[in-house]
């Protein structure tokens, strides 16, 4: 990519994984923002991340540490970290040194979701994560979930947003209207058309899918069936990233919503990404296309998009004016 204003890693809320995925008591190394960092959660039932290495001597707190009480246990010497990354304990010491310290990630987690918050300046969350409204009420199933390692910059997923175009070519899906609106740190599509699932038959849909900030998006889709959908990815590195995808379906009279069915519906889910990702990971990202009349506005989301790498001051001079 020649467009230096999309290096490094974009500022906002992240989707490390879904609830699920970390049981109390767990201790998980992941890689993310081209760091390693360690997921754990505490005997309370609270998610934490923090860097993964020891201030120590260098251990890997993910890969054998210990969650004890509210705090993580290094395999090497047994300091342990609470969730704010300060030391509390050394077993073999009388004081804990001030630099004892490990740097901690703000989290965020509802809805069955955890989440981090990358800045690249290091400052607090600026907005929030809204709540999936009716999640985890009986009229709607848990979320059933996938993912996909993805080589390619952020930015060609995003872009998805806008690109009406591709609809057909890539995905079969005829899309009758489709508009988009961009406030603040959100960016939406608004959309309806026929899709044609892979199983066959076909879906009259329209749909509303908001990015809040760069890296989580959701939609609330209405079709034969209703449901929520998740797209979310985060960065591993510059050119790869974590495609998590999830959907959970409103119970309806009549539909059974078992697990294949929803099996079904995530796999189909699933290989609409791969339409996409043979495209994204094989293309030559283009900084200036030659754009025609009806591609939308790619100029204007790659311009909201920017504002996600800029300093905190500009991005919201950026967003509001
Ligand atoms: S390296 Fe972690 S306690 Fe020694
Ligand atoms: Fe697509």
């Amino acid at each position: 990519m020649s467009d230096t204003s999309f290096q490094g890693f974009a500022s906002g809320w992240f989707l490390v994984c879904f609830s699920e995925e970390l049981a109390v008591g767990e201790v998980k190394p992941v890689t993310f923002f081209g760091k390693e960092l360690v997921l754990f959660r505490t005997a309370a039932g609270q998610a934490k991340v923090l860097d993964a290495y020891c201030p120590h001597m260098g251990a890997h707190l993910g890969y054998g540490g210990v969650v004890d009480g509210e705090s993580v246990r290094c395999p090497f010497h047994a300091w342990e970290f609470n969730g704010d990354g300060e030391c509390t304990t050394i077993p073999y010491a009388t004081k804990i040194p001030p630099r004892a310290k490990i740097d901690c990630w703000p989290v965020d987690e509802h809805d069955g979701m955890l989440f981090v918050w990358h800045d690249r300046a290091k400052g607090a969350p600026t907005w929030n994560i809204p709540a999936v409204e009716g999640h985890g009420t009986p009229d709607w199933t848990p979320w059933s979930f996938g993912q996909i390692i993805v080589k390619t910059h952020p930015r060609e997923i995003v872009e998805n947003v806008v690109d009406v175009g591709h609809f057909i070519p890539v995905h079969g899906t005829h899309v009758d209207t489709i508009s988009n609106e961009f406030t603040g740190h959100m960016a939406t599509q608004i959309n309806s058309g026929t899709a044609y699932p892979l199983g066959g038959g076909k879906d009259k849909y329209s749909l509303r899918a908001t990015y809040h900030g760069p890296g989580w998006q959701y939609t609330h889709m209405k079709g034969y069936l209703e449901s929520h959908l998740i797209n979310a990815h985060t960065p591993i590195d510059e050119n790869t990233l974590l495609l998590r995808f999830a959907v959970s379906v409103r119970k309806r009279d009549g539909v059974m919503l078992d697990e294949a069915f929803l099996a079904k519906y995530v796999e189909n889910l699933r290989q609409g990404f791969f339409q996409d990702i043979r495209i994204w990971e094989n293309m030559h990202t283009k900084d200036h296309p030659v754009l025609c009349d009806a591609d939308g506005p790619l100029i204007k989301l790659r311009q909201w998009y920017r504002t996600f790498y800029q300093p905190e001051a500009k991005r919201m001079e950026a967003l509001h004016g």
